[in-house]
């Protein structure tokens, strides 16, 4: 079993596969024989819970939708993600907080990326952040669940798109497009992080 601390994200919008090819890279990952943890935000505590709760309530303010994930961030990563890391695994997080940057600012014209980061401040950096892109009329045709959470709507992802690939730009994240069949975007995504590992 290899020992080899890397704290990979995958995040992107709705329906760009982050969950389906966190799976499979986990999965590549440990037939190479690495140790690997997958988690996922919002995460399993009770705040992650509740937030994908309020995934379905458009009541909830935009700003308690921001704090809300930033204290799930930080018990997550704090309990979970940083214990994997200190113990030598891999872990990947199907999304972190570039989510929070793109879909709260996104959400209220209040919600500032500056304070976006500042309430996420005392969580560890990923080493890897790849951003998985797709069309958002693809990505909504794709959803075989009619029951829509209140981010899945057209307009709104068409924003959260552009602002996940100015910000990659700026950031100097991967960009890597998943409207192809699942194994070479998979293929893609698993070069990336081999030549972070090397
Ligand atoms: P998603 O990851 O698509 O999971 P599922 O496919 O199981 O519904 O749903 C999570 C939603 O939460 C997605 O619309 C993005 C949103 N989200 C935020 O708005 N901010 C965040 O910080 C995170 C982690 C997610």
């Amino acid at each position: 079993m290899k020992l080899n601390s890397l704290f990979i994200v995958l995040d992107g919008g709705d329906g760009a596969g982050t969950t389906t090819h966190s799976h499979l890279l986990k999965g590549f990952l440990e037939n190479k024989d690495f140790k690997v943890h997958l988690t996922r935000e919002p995460s399993r505590n009770k705040i992650g819970v509740l937030l994908r709760e309020f995934l379905r309530n458009k009541d909830i303010p935009a700003t308690t939708d921001a704090l809300l994930f930033a204290a799930d961030r930080d018990l997550h990563y704090h309990n979970e993600i940083k214990k994997k890391l200190d113990e030598g695994y891999i872990v990947i997080s199907d999304r972190f907080i570039e989510s929070s940057i793109i879909y709260q600012s996104v959400q209220s014209n209040k919600i500032s990326i500056d304070w976006i980061k500042q309430i996420n401040k005392f969580v560890g950096k990923p080493d890897l952040t790849i951003i998985l892109d797709i069309d958002p009329k693809i990505a909504l045709a794709r959803k075989t669940d009619k029951a829509l959470e209140k981010f899945e709507d057209i307009g709104f992802l068409n924003k959260v798109r552009h602002l996940y690939l100015t910000r990659a730009e700026q950031e100097g994240y991967c960009i890597v497009n998943t409207d192809d069949i699942i194994e070479l975007v998979q293929e893609k995504i698993q070069n990336i992080v081999i030549a972070k590992l090397d």
